[in-house]
């Protein structure tokens, strides 16, 4: 059995502060499955939590300091209740930062603390280390402060720091995969009302994740252009169909009505959004009724409209995606997350035969291409933070 994370962080605090912590929290990163680009638009999503993330150990101060120290970075970060600011030169720090700050201006009754944090997930992978930061931190918070806070509050509150903090117009599907995931399952949201369901993925399918190793460093503003565009295709759509408020009104009828009098381009990000989420139920509704080969058909479907429509995807990204679809065991391979590189995301049957098959037949393949071996990770749907951390 691996040392888990979270003891190894406990052990960490120690070596650094001198003192057993009073509380140690863990948040998972998380692998959507389908659901690309549809979040902001208030659609449909369908991730899971991993069994990788990160965690935090620390304990309260008698005083308003917070003290933080990152395994990762292996920097150490000082400052004051009352004087949170952000700091380019340590990105790491600004994630909690955010957090803190936004518990404050609501007026929670926050102190100041002493943490040391530690995480086993790629970093700008795609993977979501940053929303597991932001809900481990909202989570240790709540903890230790007693906050008295809903797990929705928890949610928005790691959702709004990425925002309005670090920056980052990011919807909502990653801080809420990482802290409601189920074991197991995989989680359906619809992100307008914020229901959601978990549906079981079944015992029989591993998730197999390659990482294409390019990193997402400019994929922040690409992101918001595309959010733009979004809201473009809203106005244009209004004329016709008047009171909507965002893609997720319309629906896939009035799109083909009205697609004509819409600018190429933002007519092709809105056929994306109004595909990807009918892709999105239509997946729930093949899952539950084991349909594993209309799933493949949906994952292939739901890349071809990032690669083609959406134009998020990259070189790399559709390499590993080609490969994985010409593995004929496969159940579904596509790009995951934002896109311009990161991860691509597979179901593969559970024996462990054909996931060291496929694994190689990939690693292989993109070594041939591209020219190194990528890195891979085969996950099962875990319990987010919620599970994970019991009040
Ligand atoms: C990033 C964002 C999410 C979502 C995805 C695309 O991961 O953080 O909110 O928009 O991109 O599906």
């Amino acid at each position: 059995m691996a040392y888990p994370l979270t003891e190894q962080t406990s052990d960490l605090f120690l070596q650094t502060f001198g003192a057993k912590p009073e509380l140690t929290v863990m948040a998972p990163g998380r692998v959507n499955l389908i659901g690309e680009h549809t979040d902001y638009n208030e659609g449909y999503v369908l991730p899971m939590a991993v069994d990788r993330g990160v965690a935090l150990s620390g304990r309260k101060r008698q005083d308003p300091k917070i003290i933080l120290y990152s395994a990762d970075y292996q920097e150490q970060e000082e400052f004051t209740l009352n004087a949170i600011r952000h700091d380019i030169s340590r990105p790491w720090a600004n994630y909690l930062k955010g957090v803190v700050l936004l518990l404050k201006q609501n007026g929670l009754p926050l102190g100041g603390f002493e943490a040391a944090l530690k995480g086993d997930l790629p970093q700008g992978g795609g993977l979501s280390s940053s929303a597991a930061l932001e809900v481990a931190t909202a989570v240790f918070l709540q903890k230790l402060f007693k906050l008295g806070l809903e797990d929705l509050d928890l949610v928005k509150v790691a959702q709004q720091a990425e925002n309005e903090f670090v920056g980052v117009q990011c919807g909502i599907m990653d801080q809420f995969a990482s802290h409601m995931g189920g074991k197991d399952h995989a989680l359906f949201l619809d992100c307008r009302s914020l229901e959601h369901d978990w549906v079981p993925l079944g015992t029989g399918l591993k998730v197999v994740v390659f990482n294409t190793g390019v990193k997402r460093e400019l994929a922040s503003s690409d992101y918001n252009v595309r959010r733009h565009q979004c809201q473009e295709g809203v106005r244009a759509f209004s004329k016709f169909l008047p009171g909507i408020r965002s893609l997720r009104d319309v629906s896939l009828c009035d799109f083909e009505k009205y697609q004509a009098q819409l600018e190429p381009v933002v007519m092709k990000r809105c056929r994306h959004v109004v595909s990807e989420n009918q892709r999105v139920l239509d997946t729930v509704e093949a899952l539950k009724a084991k349909n594993l080969e209309r799933v493949k058909v949906l994952f292939r479907e739901s890349h071809e409209s990032l690669r083609d429509d959406y134009e998020v995807s990259c070189h790399e990204l559709d390499v590993l995606v080609e490969l994985g679809q010409e593995h004929p065991l496969q159940k579904g391979s596509r790009m995951t997350g934002g896109g311009f590189g990161g991860c691509t995301v597979h179901l593969v049957p559970a024996e462990e035969q054909v996931q060291e098959n496929f694994i190689s037949f990939v690693s292989e393949g993109y070594q041939r291409r591209i020219g190194r071996k990528p890195e891979y990770y085969v996950f099962s749907p875990s319990a987010g933070a919620k599970f994970l951390n019991p009040t």
